[in-house]
């Protein structure tokens, strides 16, 4: 299968306080057609920055990112990035509705709008809140609707940075499974940023991450568990505790010595 977004050889370096950093250097990824693909790493590692050029939202600074093989210079078509702030992104004067028509108003009649709302909706399981206004609705909710209106716009690329950051490992876990089921649905390609170890290794078809200063990928790794993958059984697996185990380790974590009395 042909890769979906490929970096050869990616490097950013950012302006700071001292003069220019070196964010990303030698960045090799290709994520395939349907492919879920977890960044992780530390805080301040570039998983915001690495989604930001994926997204063509920042230049590279040296290498390359290519979408569908076209070098992206720009936000390419079908490509959407979902932000962990989504109290800052849906417009509190708009209904769920409305907010979630706001990506295809321009493109589409209003007929075929308000079935792609519908079916948006329907999928995050928010059609009956639908008439509501962002602001009556819970952090999930709200985290819904956003996500709710990138699916409205179809796209083949979904960029994801923390979505589920912010939540309450109730509202997280549900959140997970809809999107498992969404990705099964329409075999978007994703893109998952987190720094949640256990959801990584949980929604992952491969996960990499992040290393170094400047960074690049210090581990890629397949996850071969079974789907659909269910919050309880997949996770008691030996084969998920071997690769959560792999993943600690990767980010510099070990095992301690035990507590001494
Ligand atoms: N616009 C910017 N200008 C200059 N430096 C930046 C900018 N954005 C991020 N950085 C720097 O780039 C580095 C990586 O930041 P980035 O936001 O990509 O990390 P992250 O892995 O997403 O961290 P977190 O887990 O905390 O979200 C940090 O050192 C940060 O200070
Ligand atoms: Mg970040």
């Amino acid at each position: 299968m042909s890769p979906t977004i490929t970096c050869a050889d990616l490097s950013v370096t950012l302006p700071g306080a001292a003069g220019p950093v070196d964010i990303l250097r030698g960045v090799e990824l290709s994520v395939d057609n349907a492919e879920l693909v977890s960044v992780l790493g530390t805080s301040g590692s570039g998983k915001t920055t690495l989604l930001r050029v994926l997204g063509g939202l920042l230049p590279a600074t040296g290498g390359e990112v290519r979408c569908d093989d076209t070098v992206v210079t720009g936000p390419p078509e079908g490509v959407v990035t979902v932000f962990q702030d989504y109290a800052h992104s849906l417009l509190p004067w708009r209904t769920v509705r409305r907010n979630v028509a706001l990506g295809i108003e321009a493109s589409l009649s209003r007929s075929e709008r308000d079935d792609r709302v519908d079916e948006a909706l329907t999928m995050v399981g928010l059609l009956d809140r639908s008439a509501e206004y962002p602001w009556r609705l819970s952090g999930g909710m709200q985290q819904r609707v956003q996500i709710a209106r990138a699916l409205a716009m179809r796209p083949r690329v979904l960029l994801m940075d923390e979505p589920f950051g912010a939540l309450d490992a109730m509202t997280k876990a549900s959140l997970q499974d809809q999107l498992q089921q969404v990705q099964e649905l329409t075999g978007t390609t994703i893109v998952f940023v987190t720094h949640d170890v256990e959801e990584a290794v949980y929604l992952s078809d491969r996960l990499v991450v992040l290393r170094g200063s400047p960074a690049n990928i210090g581990l890629s790794l397949d996850i071969p568990l079974p789907r659909p993958r269910h919050q309880i059984t997949t996770k008691e697996r030996s084969d998920y505790l071997e690769l959560r185990h792999r993943v600690y380790e990767a980010l510099g974590h070990t095992v301690g010595e035990p507590a001494r009395g």
